[in-house]
């Protein structure tokens, strides 16, 4: 099937589902709306999410602004680093990203490559927009986050925040009491980011404005075993890991469990999220066989990351497409938050039995600090107390000031303590996902065209858990009563929390066609055995085959086929 790209996005538009945001004033790339139907889709693969992350892992969800204050992200490092490296055609002064650039002129991995290794690949290339050959280009650094001020007079600078993310680190000191201060503990965040992408040409796959639903996982550093591992411990993905992707090789099946063991993947975390993923994206409607993850190179690595995979779905027009990144972002966030905003960020971690230490306590000489640090010198003793002695003197933070005390001002005396346990900075495991993408994927994946009775037959395959209308209700013929007991029909399984799409309008087999177009997994249909014998057809969208139910029993099925407990072919052996 060629040009499959633009037979999805076609039947997107018109249908309903997405489509380019204020076009009536030209549409800026980047931006998209959806529709009534892929909204209602992307809140069912939200629901789908929070089912896995929210109730089974039991990460509460919590909601930040999305606008943050600048030294949120001078703390994160997105006001220093947070930048693509950027060129312009000093022919027709369009701007690209350099590394995309390159990638087209066959270069692999061109994101690692320095300003000036890509102006030289970028040199012989042809600019996409005006064809001339770029030539001397320079490669500078483009921010991509979008800056706003906060309030009056411009004083306040913002900016819109780039991930969610950086709202889970910042009210880490409020989850730790609110999980009572015991690792590991999570807490997850659906909304929309921003990045002010340069040059973005490739629809849904990379938007200036999108959705991301974020889980960050606070775990103590030397327990990085997933409590519930067994769960994923035999489950199988194809991983195109470092080795793999350095000699080319194909993607190998491994088990989670020896993919930690074999040290392929970092630890049992990143495994059973990967493994948790596979399982996620399968259930919207990904298809197993074009999905793999692939593991960030070391070069390739956010600098906060350890070990990171991304899980790809492979796409007609784009090839394999990062839709989840999965990353051990050690303590690098704390510790950048703690460092800005002197919050210790860190959880208290009792042994399980008190331990006597010795250990070397400072005694300030009040009689020479007094006189030498007068209002601070009782603050400085206190400091001092819990510092430990360097060889030339001990450092102490007072009141955000920096003090160097030297030896001759105090006396070590060596005690034993009864130490009950340690302050732990967790490490953050990450599992990242793009919503955009994946819908985008659900629509390539979901997408056939087959030819029935002589016609061609457009359906998207979608999942009954996702398809955003979950039944039709068709009267046979709009008279003898059938339109109305239709009707009842309808308005019984909307009642009862089913989107029922009620249609009498046009030859039956017109309204199928219609309701397989978006995807409409079941459709009731009401005839003349209706009113005789009280039963009602129900026809599964992909077999195109029907089973006959009592009306009573109509919204129980369709509640156990959405869910999946139910499948249509048990309805037939039935
Ligand atoms: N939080 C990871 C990312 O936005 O890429």
């Amino acid at each position: 099937m060629s040009d499959i790209y633009d037979k999805v996005i076609e039947l997107a538009k018109r249908r309903g589902f997405v489509w380019p945001s204020a076009e009536v004033y030209g549409a800026v790339a980047g931006f998209i709306d959806y529709g009534p139907l892929g909204a209602m889709m992307k809140r069912r693969i939200e629901a789908i999410w929070r089912h896995y992350y929210v109730i089974r892992e039991g990460y509460y969800e919590i909601e930040c602004p999305t606008v943050g204050t600048e030294s949120i992200y001078v703390a994160s490092g997105h006001v220093k680093g947070f930048a693509d490296k950027m060129c312009q055609c000093p022919h027709c002064n369009e701007y690209f990203r350099a590394d995309h650039l390159a990638e087209a002129c066959g270069i692999h991995n061109a994101g690692i490559l320095s300003k000036e290794d890509l102006a030289k690949a970028v040199a012989p290339a042809r600019c996409p927009a005006c064809d001339e050959v770029f030539g001397d280009v320079e490669v500078f650094d483009f921010n991509l986050m979008f800056q706003t001020t906060i309030g009056p007079g411009s004083q306040r600078r913002g900016y819109l925040r780039p991930e969610t993310a950086q709202g889970m680190f910042t009210d880490f000191s409020r989850l730790s009491r609110f999980y009572r201060m015991k690792l590991p503990f999570g807490a997850v965040q659906i909304g929309k980011s921003y990045r002010n992408e340069i040059s973005p040409r490739q629809g849904m796959i990379r938007l200036r404005e999108f959705t991301q639903a974020e889980a960050e996982i606070f775990v103590n550093p030397s327990e990085k075993n997933h409590p519930n591992f067994s769960r994923y411990a035999d489950y199988t993905v194809d991983l195109w890991g470092i080795e793999q992707e350095q000699k080319d090789l194909p993607a190998i099946k491994k088990t989670m469990r020896q993919a930690v063991d074999e040290g392929i993947i970092a630890n049992e975390y990143i495994a059973y999220y990967l493994a948790l993923t596979h399982e996620l994206l399968v259930t919207i409607g990904i298809d197993p066989a074009r999905m793999r993850f692939r593991q960030h190179l070391p070069d390739e690595r956010a600098h906060y990351a350890i070990d990171c995979w991304d899980a790809e779905v492979l796409s007609d027009r784009f090839g394999w497409v990062e839709t989840v990144g999965i990353a051990d972002r050690t303590d690098y966030d704390l510790r950048a938050h703690s460092k800005e905003s002197g919050d210790s960020m860190t959880v208290f971690v009792p042994f399980a039995e008190a331990r006597k230490e010795k250990r070397l306590r400072i005694v300030a000489d009040m009689g020479t600090l007094g006189p030498k640090y007068r209002g601070k010198a009782k603050k400085i003793a206190d400091a001092l107390a819990e510092a430990a002695p360097g060889p030339d003197g001990a450092d102490v933070v007072v009141d955000g000031e920096t003090y160097h005390i030297p030896g001759d001002l105090y006396t070590v005396s060596e005690e034993e303590v009864e130490v009950r346990g340690v302050e732990v900075r967790p490490h953050v495991i990450e599992p990242s996902y793009g919503i955009d993408r994946m819908i985008y994927g659900v629509l390539e994946h979901a997408y056939d065209e087959e030819m029935v009775e002589g016609e061609e037959r457009r359906v998207m395959h979608f999942a009954p858990c996702v398809a955003p209308v979950q039944v039709a209700v068709f009267p046979l013929v709009n008279k003898d009563g059938l339109d109305s007991v239709a009707r009842e029909i309808a308005i019984d399984l909307q009642d009862g929390g089913i989107l029922a799409d009620y249609d009498d309008n046009g030859a039956i087999g017109r309204r199928y066609r219609r309701q397989d177009e978006i995807g409409t997994p079941f459709a009731v249909t009401i005839d003349y055995e209706t009113k005789e014998k009280g039963t009602v057809t129900l026809r599964d969208r992909d077999s195109m085959e029907q089973v006959r139910l009592p009306i009573a029993d109509v919204h129980a099925t369709l509640m156990s086929l959405v869910s999946g407990r139910t499948r249509f072919a048990d309805l037939k052996q039935a």
